[in-house]
């Protein structure tokens, strides 16, 4: 099971991270990924940059969008599920 966090704290929370966890969701329902992805919300990840960050595994990354989170999800989370298979 892969965990993703993503951040809710102020900063992220103004840049739309509820937005892109409800995107997040719907991609996982597409995909049908649910016994393989774990959505969970984060405090502040002291990465408060352009966009809104997320933690990968150990890995943060930052400046997703809501814009730009389906691109984001393929790259970051849907090759690493792929990797773990
Ligand atoms: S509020 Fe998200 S990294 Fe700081």
């Amino acid at each position: 099971m892969l965990s993703v966090y993503i951040c809710v704290g102020s900063s992220c929370h103004l840049k739309g991270s509820y937005q892109i966890m409800k995107i997040f969701q719907e991609i996982i329902k597409e995909k049908k990924l649910e016994e393989k992805v774990e959505l969970k919300a984060s405090f502040c990840l002291g990465n408060c940059t352009n966009g809104v960050s997320i933690k990968v595994d150990d890995v943060i990354f930052g400046n997703l969008t809501p814009e730009n989170a389906r691109e984001k999800f393929d790259e970051y989370i849907l090759k690493k599920v792929n990797s773990n298979d």
